[in-house]
């Protein structure tokens, strides 16, 4: 069965990767890459890690507006679709280019699979949520990461073709975290020691797109007084250019500015970190799978089960939360059951794929 597969942004390539492994010799696997995002460090540095085939199809379509940028993904996915006629669509996660691949595939009457389905946060102002909500309820197979996304699509009514398979991004850090697969020097190049520093990240639209969010949390992290990596993503640097907060980043000895960084070395920096602080959905929960504990920097989140065991923390961008949890959040061995299953999810949805036309995997 020949499968489209749809990506374009940062974390949908670390979940590709693992899937299209599970899928390699069992189907014809034709990937699209919206062009969502394009720099080198945002986009091709996971395909050369990450050892993905080139896409078949480059897109282009690059940055802008919301219904701009999901509009020319839809016209230029569908042209795709007619073309490949494909026996099933997977989309990824909760992106732009997750919701244009879904439609575009719904509406050419394609079965649509969503890898990482039923999450929620139940705040509509997210992209996110609109995107993720909208795919959901035009899949025909649901393959969600924990218990609670299955309850979720339980609660809007949604129970046909949904699985839970654990999470992809687990297999994708089991995977690259092997013994002898660590090639990361990242530790040494900025010379840091393991369990003495902070590492933070902070992308999401509600802080970056909010001056009052985003100045509080940058005065959190420069009186952390810690030791503190911060790869900074375009979107972040963009708002701060010339602005007195990215002068406050500067002039904090203790703060290291970098470029996004490749998968290796993020999870390199990830699993040796004292303590993350993120608005991530997928640090988050790679925080949570290297035992490390979390501080979110937002009022809520899809990954329960992290804030549930103790693991993770809620404070918003609220300054003096952020250093309060700096100073108090622990979190025990026991704060860590294995919420995202066995590693193995990607194996278990290729073997679902094959099932949409009652073919053998
Ligand atoms: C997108 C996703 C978000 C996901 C994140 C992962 C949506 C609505 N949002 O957010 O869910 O968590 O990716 O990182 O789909 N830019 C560059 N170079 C790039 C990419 C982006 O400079 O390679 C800059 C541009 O100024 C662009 C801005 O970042 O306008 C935002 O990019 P966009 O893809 O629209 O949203 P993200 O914030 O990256
Ligand atoms: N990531 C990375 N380099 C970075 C920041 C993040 O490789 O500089 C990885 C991170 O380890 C995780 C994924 O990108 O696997 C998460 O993507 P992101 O935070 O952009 O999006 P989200 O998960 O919030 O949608």
């Amino acid at each position: 069965m020949k499968i489209v597969s749809i990506v374009g942004a940062r974390p949908q390539f670390v979940k590709v990767a693992a899937v299209s492994r599970a899928l390699q010799g069992h189907f014809q696997d034709i990937l699209v890459h919206t062009g969502q995002h394009y720099d080198h460090g945002m986009s091709a540095i996971f395909f050369e890690e990450l050892g993905i085939a080139a896409p078949q199809y480059h897109l282009g379509i690059g940055s802008g507006t919301h219904g701009s940028q999901t509009g020319q993904m839809l016209a230029a996915i569908e042209e795709v679709l007619l073309k490949e006629n494909p026996g099933a669509v997977i989309v990824y996660g909760d992106t732009n280019s997750t919701l244009a691949g879904a439609l575009a595939a719904v509406k050419l009457h394609i079965p649509l699979a969503h890898v990482e389905a039923g999450l929620r946060s139940f705040n509509k102002k997210m992209p996110e949520e609109v995107n993720r909500r909208l795919t959901d309820h035009a899949s025909d197979l649901l393959f969600c990461p924990t218990v609670t996304a299955v309850e979720n699509l339980a609660h809007e009514g949604i129970e046909k073709g949904v699985h839970l398979t654990g999470d992809v991004m687990y297999d994708a850090l089991l995977y690259h975290s092997r013994p002898g697969r660590e090639r990361s020097a990242i530790l040494k190049t900025l010379s840091l020691a393991p369990k003495a520093y902070l590492l933070a990240t902070i992308h999401r639209a509600e802080n970056t797109d909010d001056p009052g969010r985003l100045g509080a949390l940058i005065e959190a992290l420069a009186k952390a007084g810690e030791r503190l990596v911060l790869p900074l993503h375009p979107r972040t640097r963009e708002t701060l250019k010339g602005t007195p907060r990215a002068k406050r980043l500067e002039e904090a000895p203790h703060i290291t500015v970098t470029e996004p960084l490749g998968y290796l070395d993020m999870l390199a920096l990830e699993r040796h970190a004292r303590l993350i602080l993120t608005d991530s959905g997928g640090v988050q929960k790679e925080a949570y799978l290297f035992g490390v504990p979390c501080i979110t920097l937002r009022d809520e989140t899809e990954w329960v089960e992290t804030v549930a065991s103790g693991a993770n923390v809620l404070t918003g961008a609220d300054t003096e939360k952020i250093l309060a949890a700096l100073g108090t959040h622990r979190a025990g061995a026991g704060a860590f059951p294995p919420v995202y299953g066995d590693g193995r999810a990607s194996e278990k949805i290729a073997a679902l794929m094959a099932g949409i036309h009652g073919e053998a995997p």
